[in-house]
């Protein structure tokens, strides 16, 4: 909890956490993507030793296929004007 506001960063925490099994995962050779859209409730029932978590992300690992690429708007990117605001 941030003492100027109570704001809890938990979720910032956890993926900064995530962020670096994501880069991890791919230092061993193996791939991977962030899903933020799953069913928790469904996911708990399967998995109750996840009972007491508030979940944040699941990454299914694996060996990436030989042809895998990513996406097609991956190298689209913002300029930083676009991007940033200077205050
Ligand atoms: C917070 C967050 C949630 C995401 N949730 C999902 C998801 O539910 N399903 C999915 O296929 N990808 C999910 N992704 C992965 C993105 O779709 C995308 O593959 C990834 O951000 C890489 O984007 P890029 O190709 O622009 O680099 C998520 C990514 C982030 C950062």
């Amino acid at each position: 909890m941030r003492k100027f506001d109570n704001y809890n960063f938990a979720d910032v925490d956890a993926s900064i956490v995530a962020t670096h099994m994501m880069m991890e995962i791919a230092d061993l050779g193996l791939g991977t993507t962030w899903v933020g859209h799953f069913d928790e409730p469904l996911l708990k029932k399967e998995f109750p030793e996840m009972k007491d978590y508030e979940l944040i992300a699941i990454f299914p690992v694996g060996y990436p296929a030989e042809d895998a690429k990513p996406a097609e708007r991956h190298n689209i990117r913002k300029t930083v004007e676009e991007a940033v605001e200077y205050l």
